[in-house]
């Protein structure tokens, strides 16, 4: 499974993924996915991995509070990004990659994306994500996309069979806008 992303990566610095609704007909391809990635995603995300897990986490999505995306490279899933929580304040946003794809930039790209459908198509005034503070590499992806930590607004959440301590990120609708190209 690496090759593939290799051999399609190679001529290009960036990988160019795509962002669309997952389905139910992404089952298969994503339980197969989300086993693989168990190691990289625990005790960050939990992601289903049996196909009853995988029914519930479809119905979450309503299209309305919640929309849950799979990120698309060359036909192949690399991972995922989930918009929850949507209402008038805005939205909490959820992501992993898939490992065969970790590090090479997708999710930077596809959190890009998601960031864009949000600001510009759905028109939220603010994307925020809860992090536990020792993921580094999700702190600085957020960073990197212009989140800022909000002191004071950590919680608590249960994850990876844990309660587990999750600082807030945030972005701004004119913050996306002063620093993204069009
Ligand atoms: C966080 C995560 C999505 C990053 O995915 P990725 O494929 O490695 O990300 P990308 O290749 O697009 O890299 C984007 C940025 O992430 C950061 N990053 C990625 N891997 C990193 C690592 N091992 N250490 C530190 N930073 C890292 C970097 O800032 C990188 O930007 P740069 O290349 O300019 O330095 C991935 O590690 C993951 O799925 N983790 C488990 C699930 C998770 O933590 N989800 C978020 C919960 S809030």
């Amino acid at each position: 499974m690496p090759g593939i992303y290799h051999d399609v990566m190679s001529p290009e610095p960036r990988p160019r993924v795509s962002l669309r609704r997952v389905t139910h007909a992404d089952r298969d391809a994503f339980l197969a996915m989300a086993r693989l990635s168990l190691d990289l995603h625990r005790p960050w995300v939990t992601s289903p991995t049996t196909p009853e897990a995988f029914d519930r986490y479809l119905a979450r999505f309503d299209g309305v509070r919640a929309i849950g995306h799979v990120l698309v490279l060359a036909d192949a899933l690399v991972g995922f990004v989930n918009l929850n929580d949507i209402g008038d304040d805005g939205a909490m946003i959820g992501f992993g990659v898939f490992a065969p794809a970790m590090g090479r930039g997708c999710m930077r790209e596809g959190l890009d994306l998601a960031l864009r459908l949000a600001f510009h198509d759905l028109g939220l005034p603010r994307v925020s994500a809860d992090v536990q503070p020792s993921n580094v590499p999700c702190v600085r992806l957020l960073k990197g996309a212009g989140f800022t930590l909000h002191p004071g607004r950590s919680t608590v959440i249960h994850v990876g069979g844990a309660d587990r301590l999750h600082e807030r990120w945030s972005l701004a609708r004119e913050e996306f806008f002063a620093t993204s190209t069009p």
